[in-house]
C-alpha cells in the first residue's frame, strides 16, 4: 500500500482545480437514461470514477475515458444489476437505482452499507422512488426495485440531518422519465445537484428549480445524448485553501468557481486570511496571516460550510491562536481524524457531534493512518504545517477523490512524496 511522506513546507504559485468528483458521479449514472452517446468533459481521473465506469460497463454501457473526456455509448444489451463487489467501494453507485428504474423498469443495486464517517442510511432514496410508484424491497443485501410505469408525485425529501444530495439526484433521475409532474420538496441545493439538473436539461428533460429546495419536473417519454462539462471541484479548492493556511503561504487557485465557496471563504477570512477573487481570470488569491485565528465552524447543507472540508479546516485550527469549536451537523461521527491529528501534537477533544480544538504553536510530524478520503487530506494539510516528517499510510483513500494531489502540491513547492 502506498504511503505519503510529507515535510513541513512553504507553498507558492498557482494550482489548477480539477473537475468535481461528486458532480461527475451522478452525471455518469444519468447517462443510463438514454441509449444515445453522451460526452462528459472535465471528468477527474480518480479511483471513484474508475469504479463508476466499471459499474456502467456491467450495466451495458461502452465507455472510453481519455484526457478527462468520458464518452458513454450503448453497444451492449442493457443490464439491471449493480453488484456488491463494486458498490461496496463507493456509495455514489447507489444513484444508479433511479435511472435504472426509469429506463429498464427494474434495478438490483447492492446496499452500500456503513461507512467510516458514520451511519449512511438510504431511506430517503427508497422513500422518494417508492413515491413514484416503484415496488422496492431489500433482499440479501440488495435493493431490488421494479415498476410498470413511474408516475410523478409530490415528494418531501427532508431527513433528520437536512436534505440528501444523492437521494435528490436519484429521485430527479427517475422523475425525468416518469409520467406526469413531480415536485421534490426539501431538495438538496448543492452545486453538484445544479450540475445534474443542467445535464438532464441538456438531455431534453423538463426540469425547473434545481439548485433550490423545490424542484419541478415534467416527465418526458425519452431523453437524448448530449455534451457537458463538469463543474470544478469546490472541495478540492477548499482543501488547497486549507493547505495554504496550514503552510502560512500565499498561493493562487485557478479554475474554481468562487460562488461555490462563499462559506469556506467566510471561515477562512475569520481565521485572518485575505482572499482576493479576480472574476475575469477566475483566479483566487489566498494570503494567510502569520498566525491563524481560532473560529467556530458548523457544517451544514449547502450553502453552509461543507462537511467534506471539516477535517482539513480542523487541521488548520489545530495550530491557530485560541480555542475553536467545530459542530458537525451532517455526519455527527465524522471525527476519525481527531486521534490522528492528536498524534501530531494537536489538542482536540471530541464530545458528541462537537470537536473542541485548542490551538498549539507547533504540530510535530508523526506516523498516521488515513481513515477516509477527507481525513487523509486533513493529514496531508497537517503534515505541511508540522515540524519534521510525517508518514501517512492508507493513502488509497486520497486517490479516490483528489486528482494528482502530490503532483499539484509538489508544483506549489511542497515536500511530499509517495512511497510504494
Ligand atoms: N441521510 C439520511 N437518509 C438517506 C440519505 C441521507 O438520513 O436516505 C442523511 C445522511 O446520513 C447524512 C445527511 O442525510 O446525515 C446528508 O447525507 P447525503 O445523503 O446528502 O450524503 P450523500 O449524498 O450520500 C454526498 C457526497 C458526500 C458528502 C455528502 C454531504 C457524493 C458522491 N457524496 O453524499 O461526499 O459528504 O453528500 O454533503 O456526492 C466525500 O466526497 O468525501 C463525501 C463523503
Amino acid at each position: 500500500m502506498d504511503k505519503f511522506i510529507v515535510e513541513k513546507s512553504k507553498l507558492s504559485g498557482t494550482v489548477r482545480i480539477s473537475g468535481s468528483k461528486n458532480a461527475a458521479l451522478p452525471i455518469m449514472a444519468a447517462t443510463l437514461l438514454t441509449d444515445n452517446k453522451c460526452v462528459v468533459k472535465n471528468v477527474p481521473c480518480l479511483r471513484d470514477i474508475t469504479t463508476m465506469i466499471k459499474i456502467l460497463e456491467v450495466l451495458g454501457k461502452k465507455i472510453s475515458f481519455k484526457d478527462n473526456i468520458l464518452v458513454v455509448e450503448s453497444k451492449k444489451p442493457r443490464k439491471h444489476v449493480a453488484p456488491y463487489r463494486l458498490v461496496k467501494t463507493m456509495r455514489a453507485s447507489f444513484c444508479c437505482l433511479g435511472p435504472l428504474l426509469a429506463k429498464v423498469k427494474k434495478a438490483k443495486v447492492a446496499l452500500p452499507g456503513g461507512c467510516v464517517i458514520g451511519p449512511r442510511p438510504v431511506n430517503l432514496h427508497i422513500k422518494g422512488l417508492a413515491s413514484l410508484g416503484a415496488d422496492i424491497s431489500i433482499k440479501k443485501g440488495y435493493c431490488q426495485a421494479e415498476v410498470k410505469k413511474l408516475k410523478g408525485n409530490h415528494i418531501y425529501l427532508g431527513g433528520p440531518f437536512g436534505s440528501s444530495v444523492l437521494a435528490t439526484a436519484n429521485v430527479m433521475m427517475a422523475a425525468v422519465l416518469a409520467q406526469g409532474d413531480t415536485f421534490i420538496e426539501h431538495a438538496a441545493c448543492e452545486p453538484e445537484i445544479n450540475a445534474l439538473g443542467q445535464f438532464l436539461e441538456k438531455m431534453g428533460a423538463e426540469i425547473q428549480g434545481y439548485g433550490t429546495p423545490l424542484i419541478k419536473i415534467k416527465g418526458k417519454k425519452r431523453l437524448e445524448g448530449c455534451e457537458f462539462e463538469v463543474i470544478p471541484d469546490r472541495i478540492e479548492a477548499g482543501t488547497f485553501v486549507a493547505a495554504a493556511m496550514a503552510a502560512s503561504s500565499k498561493i493562487t487557485i485557478e479554475g474554481a468557481d468562487p460562488s461555490h465557496l462563499t462559506s469556506v471563504f467566510e471561515a477562512s477570512r475569520k481565521m485572518g486570511t485575505k482572499i482576493t477573487v479576480s472574476s475575469k481570470s477566475r483566479q483566487i488569491e489566498i494570503k494567510p496571516p502569520k498566525k491563524l485565528k481560532a473560529v467556530n465552524i458548523t457544517t451544514l447543507p449547502y450553502p453552509g460550510f461543507p462537511t467534506d472540508l471539516q477535517a482539513q479546516f480542523m487541521a488548520c485550527l489545530a495550530k491557530a491562536n485560541g480555542i475553536s469549536l467545530i459542530n458537525e451537523k451532517i455526519y455527527p461521527d465524522r471525527f476519525m481524524h481527531v486521534a490522528e491529528l492528536n498524534r501530531m501534537g494537536a489538542l482536540i477533544q471530541k464530545t458528541g457531534p462537537y470537536a473542541i480544538i485548542e490551538g498549539r504553536n507547533k504540530l510535530q510530524g508523526a506516523q498516521t493512518q488515513a481513515s477516509d478520503l477527507r481525513a487523509s487530506a486533513a493529514l496531508v494539510v497537517a503534515g505541511l504545517a508540522a515540524e519534521g516528517s510525517s508518514k501517512i499510510s492508507r493513502i488509497y483513500h486520497i486517490d479516490r477523490g483528489y486528482e494528482n494531489i502530490e503532483d499539484k502540491l509538489q508544483k506549489l513547492g511542497a515536500n511530499i512524496k509517495r512511497i510504494k
